[in-house]
């Protein structure tokens, strides 16, 4: 196995049970997935199933508010309704040919489930996938989703009943039915080949972008804008442009409600070095090493660890890192939806708010991309409970 590092981060730190089906995995990455056999049949399932490519689509209204154009790079319109369907079939084909009849996924906004759950029924593999007891509570129409797709969805109620621990229970199951099952991790982090496996499956969205800027406005971006979780739709934006030195990089991250001494999810901002889920990465934890709770109200954001090629782009410079709070990305929600007829995730409502919160920093008559990772009918349980009111929710409720 050659161990991918990024910089002093990633690495493959897992009990050694886990090693042969990593070793598989990698070998699967560097001899199976380069072939143009399984490039063409990956292609064909992005283009013909997941409706790719995506557009990047120009904000009129926003744009004359805000002074600059603002495009968003639309994977909101993939199949399922966000980016992770890229990495999902890419894994799903790679399962098959490595003989596995079992997709295993954790997920936490239920995106990568969804993902998984669809993936697997189109290739005829069985699917099983892990949620945070909260996150199955805040996300309960992606898990109905799971449900009708033939997943098995099993809530977790350990820890704080979110992502972190959806993970752990994902490799508990994996290390027990390692012959017959092939762990579809969901974002670019987690032990050695996973980061690198899913941000060059992800890495479509940065190379479709580069390109469609080119040719719509004919120059790339001033800023490309990702929201980060565990950082996969963000390091598929930004592996389009690393060589582009002049396109800044901004990764976002949740600040969680900003109240004194309560819970977020920004490690790459206020986090550091440590080991979690297999690799070094920047971690939320305490000086003892003990992993802290995060909070995010996305909780597709909602994880105390990240991607290491995030941490190492971090602190190389190339990657510049912000903070957004859960007030903060609820206003960008309904600005967008407003403004433009677009409903983002809430995921995808931090690099939102994020764009909107510095404006004035940005450059008058520039370009910014940002990618609207998912799309947010999901989340109207959320946009209920806290915006029910203000959008008379309740009163339809009442009627219906
Ligand atoms: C729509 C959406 N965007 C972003 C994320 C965060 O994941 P990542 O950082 O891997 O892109 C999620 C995770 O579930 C998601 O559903």
């Amino acid at each position: 196995m050659h161990i991918k590092y990024y910089g002093e981060y990633g690495g493959c730190f897992v009990p050694e049970i886990l090693m042969p089906p990593l070793i598989e995995v990698e070998r699967a990455m560097e001899e199976i997935m380069p072939t143009a056999d399984f490039q063409n049949e990956l292609n064909d399932l992005l283009t013909n199933y997941a409706g790719r490519a995506t557009p990047i689509t120009f904000c009129p209204t926003l744009s004359k508010e805000l002074g600059f154009n603002l495009w968003l790079k639309r994977e909101d319109l993939v199949h399922t309704g966000a980016h992770k369907m890229n990495n999902t079939l890419g894994q799903a084909l790679l399962a098959k040919r490595m003989g596995k009849t079992t997709l295993l996924a954790e997920t936490g906004a239920g995106q990568h489930g969804v993902a998984t759950a669809a993936a697997a029924a189109r290739l005829g593999l069985k699917c099983v996938v892990f949620m945070g007891a909260e996150d199955v509570e805040r996300q309960i129409m992606n898990v109905m989703r799971m449900r009708v797709f033939g997943a098995e969805v099993h809530a977790v109620d350990s820890g704080t009943r979110t992502l972190k621990d959806a993970i752990n229970e994902a490799l508990r199951y994996w290390i027990v039915n390692i012959d017959t099952t092939h762990y579809c991790f969901g974002t670019a982090a987690g032990p050695h080949p996973f980061p690198e496996l899913v941000a060059r499956f992800q890495s479509v969205i940065g190379r479709e972008a580069r390109q469609q800027c080119l040719d719509t406005f004919g120059a790339l971006p001033d800023y490309v804008v990702a929201c980060v979780g565990g950082g996969s739709n963000a390091i598929g934006s930004f592996r389009g442009f690393l060589e582009d030195r002049e396109v800044k990089l901004m990764g976002v991250e949740a600040a969680g409600t900003g109240e004194p001494g309560s819970f977020n999810s920004a490690p790459l901002n206020l986090g550091s070095p440590g080991v979690l889920h297999g690799n070094r990465t920047m971690l939320l934890q305490t000086v003892d090493g003990q992993i802290e709770p995060s909070h995010s109200i996305a909780a597709g954001l909602d994880y105390p660890g990240v991607g290491p090629e995030h941490a190492y782009l971090r602190d190389t410079g190339r990657e510049l890192v912000g903070m957004v709070r859960d007030a903060n990305a609820l206003a960008a929600f309904q600005r967008l939806s407003r403004s433009e007829g677009i409903l983002p995730a809430m995921e995808s409502s931090h690099a939102l708010a994020w764009v909107f919160d510095h404006a004035e920093e940005l450059p008058k008559g520039g370009n910014i991309l940002v990618n609207l990772s998912g799309r947010g009918d999901k989340d109207m349980t959320i946009i209920k409970k806290y915006l029910g009111r203000e959008l008379g929710f309740d009163a339809l409720t009442e009627e219906a």
